[in-house]
């Protein structure tokens, strides 16, 4: 279990363990790879980040993680895995994500992207990430970095 504050010093605990904060949770984010490159949205407030969002009524957390990648970038995804979990704590909220790891098997042309601009691609992510501001704030943290490093842990492993 990781525990840190994020950027707005928010309490963020992250766990690659199997649920451990909650079965159902609300929200969903989705680290994408499409061929070789990495498949971000750019969010039209936050910036640069994986797509992801809110759970629907009658919909599962992996459904939703589905629709949110396709909804935000176009990318229509020919695996997912669940890969952890954290839990931000801010003054009124608590909100709860489930992180997956997706390949994508086709980049779809969308009408629309809903509050994004679209997919972007990244072959390689720059190395000052955390101060990049064409990031979103959710990229900002050790969520991402923790995520990356345990998704090559389990890469390698396989
Ligand atoms: P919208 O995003 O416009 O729907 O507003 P909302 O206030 O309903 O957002 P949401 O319920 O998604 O998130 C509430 C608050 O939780 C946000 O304002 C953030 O401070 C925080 N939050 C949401 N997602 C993340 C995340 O991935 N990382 C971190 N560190 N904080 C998050």
């Amino acid at each position: 279990m990781y525990t840190f504050k994020d950027f707005y010093h928010n309490t963020v605990e992250l766990s690659f363990e199997k649920h451990p904060f909650s079965p159902n949770p609300k929200h969903v984010w989705v680290i994408c790879k499409y061929k070789d490159q990495w498949l971000l949205t750019d969010h039209q407030r936050r910036g640069y980040e994986f797509p992801g969002g809110k759970v629907e009524e009658g919909e599962s957390p992996e459904q939703a993680a589905v629709r949110e990648v396709l909804e935000e970038t176009g990318g229509s995804v020919s695996s997912i895995n669940y890969l952890g979990q954290y839990r931000v704590t801010g003054k009124d909220k608590i909100i709860i994500k489930n992180i997956y790891f997706a390949n994508i098997g086709e980049l779809l042309t969308q009408q629309h992207y809903f509050e994004t601009n679209g997919p972007v691609l990244f072959k390689d992510f720059p190395p000052s990430i955390k101060k990049d501001r064409r990031f979103s704030f959710i990229m900002r943290d050790e969520v991402f970095s923790h995520s990356l490093s345990y998704l090559n842990s389990i890469v390698k492993d396989a």
